[in-house]
């Protein structure tokens, strides 16, 4: 049997019940999932590809999983499309990205080969390689790895050169790769293909300075209502005021592009979640012209999952972005709407002191809230709560800060708890939009100016929620189920 018909037979088998997961995140069939990968369209459906090890709920040798949607949120699981099976990718089958050619369904993933120097020390090098399928079997081609760390100039890293993201503009195809300098700094480097088997280097896109973290990995390049943007996800960040935390991010890099060149030229430099749980996000374009990115909802420091549960590993929802007035906004699919059900609506509600309101509670929704006014300086949404378990999200008014904190939220290890996040275009009304699905919470603050994104495996039957005032608050709220069928 080949690695390949292992993996398939091994999902076929030990697939999860849904009932144990999200109703509408995406999550692996079993064991281990982190990166989304090759997200794009191919003959008129979406598809997600995911680093992927079934056999354990913690990271091994990688494998690329695959589901197909129409719509973002209903996910068809497919089978394993990539295996670590060749010399060139024995050591895993790590991130990229994918494109629809007139030779079918590209993927362009990053090949780990072991290697062993003259004394036995044994290393790593890291290549990109080349797939193509008809949206369900891929083969590996011959000419593999198609771009070899050999082509980086001199002192560029040969061990860390990985996650490819394509795309093509005119007749020619680009990508990008995340890759270290000689001074161990980040950096992307771009490249160029006329036919998808010979690549040439082209220039390095962006570099750190020396800020924002080490090695850069999983780099995404696109133009977004007349600017660029260079989506990167640093390793070793260091925390910088409320901007930056410590640790793995993922920061995006918004200015305009030198053709000339091939440089971006950053004008702004942001986080693009301040939850504790947000990685390697990856975008694709919808055929309506849609810039669509999803992310690893998950930290690669704090695996926080209940040891029983044989599943490991979330995405965020599915996001659009868009430059407005020079500011970035991410807000959940439009799809979404399509699957809220049972509102309940409030305008102009008074609360005050600490308050449960009829038909706005559970697990599985849609919830926005505007602070329309009210002379109130803290106010606390409790979420996921019964008498045992609580997590929050509360605001300062006087400082503009929203903490996050899941200190009671049932996680049995050291794990980071609080987040704070400042708001920064506070205006006289707050407008939160949290997203909740059993195990996470994703907020959006002002219309997606701003973003949190956090996990907690709080037993389900945990829902209530509870507003705290300290004054008197004068809200509206909207809420939904959430329900795919
Ligand atoms: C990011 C990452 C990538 C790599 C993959 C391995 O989370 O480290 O750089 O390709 O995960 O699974």
């Amino acid at each position: 049997m080949t690695k390949l018909e292992k993996a398939n037979q091994y999902q076929e088998e030990n697939r999860i019940d849904v009932s144990e997961k999200p109703v509408f995140h995406f999550t692996p069939p079993i064991g281990w999932m982190n990166d989304p990968n090759g997200f794009s369209i191919y003959q008129d459906k979406i598809h997600l590809f995911y680093q992927y090890h079934p056999y354990s709920d913690v990271w091994g040798p990688m494998h690329w999983g695959h589901s197909v949607s129409d719509d973002f949120l209903k996910w068809q699981e497919l089978p394993v499309a990539l295996a670590p099976d060749k010399d060139f990718d024995f050591a895993g089958c790590f991130s990229g990205s994918a494109i629809e050619t007139p030779e079918g369904h590209v993927l362009v993933y990053t090949g780990v080969q072991e290697t062993v120097e003259e004394g036995g020390t044994k290393g790593v090098i890291q290549h990109q390689c080349l797939a193509i399928g008809d949206g369900i079997r891929y083969e590996k081609v011959d000419d593999n790895p198609v771009i070899s760390g050999e082509q980086l100039p001199e002192g560029f890293s040969v061990e860390d050169f990985r996650d490819p993201k394509i795309w093509k503009e005119d007749e020619t195809y680009y990508l990008v790769a995340g890759n270290k300098n000689e001074q161990q700094n980040g950096q992307v480097v771009l490249f160029q293909s006329e036919n998808l088997r010979t690549w040439t280097y082209v220039s390095v896109l962006a570099d750190n300075q020396g800020k924002y973290g080490m090695m850069w990995e999983c780099p995404d390049f696109f133009s977004l209502n007349d600017k660029y943007v260079l989506i990167v996800s640093p390793q070793n960040m260091q925390a910088d005021g409320k901007e930056f935390y410590d640790g793995n991010q993922s920061i995006a890099m918004i200015g305009n592009y030198d053709r000339r060149n091939c440089r971006l030229l950053e004008e702004q430099v942001l986080s693009l979640d301040y939850g504790t749980d947000f990685y390697a996000p990856q975008t694709m374009e919808t055929q309506d012209g849609r810039r669509i990115m999803i992310a690893w909802m998950q930290s690669w420091e704090m695996n926080i999952k209940p040891a029983k549960q044989k599943w490991n590993g979330m995405m965020t929802i599915p996001r659009e972005l868009e430059i407005r007035n020079g500011k970035l906004y991410q807000n959940p699919v439009r799809e979404l709407e399509k699957y809220r059900m049972e509102p309940v609506i409030y305008r102009g509600k008074e609360l005050s002191g600490a308050c449960t309101i009829p038909g706005v509670s559970g697990r599985v929704l849609d919830l926005s809230i505007e602070l329309q006014g009210g002379d109130y300086e803290t106010f606390t949404i409790q979420f996921a709560k019964n008498e045992k378990y609580c997590s929050k999200v509360c605001y300062d008014r006087s400082a503009g800060i929203i903490e996050f904190d899941r200190t009671d939220s049932g996680i049995s290890r050291d794990a980071l708890c609080r987040r704070e996040i400042k708001i920064k275009n506070p205006d006289k009304i707050l407008k939160l939009r949290m997203i909740l699905d059993k195990f996470s919470m994703e907020l959006f603050i002002n219309d997606g100016v701003q973003a949190l994104t956090s996990i907690f495996y709080t037993p389900p039957e945990a829902e209530e929620i509870v507003f705290i005032c300290d004054g008197t608050a004068c809200v509206n709220i909207e809420k939904y189920m959430v329900m795919l069928d």
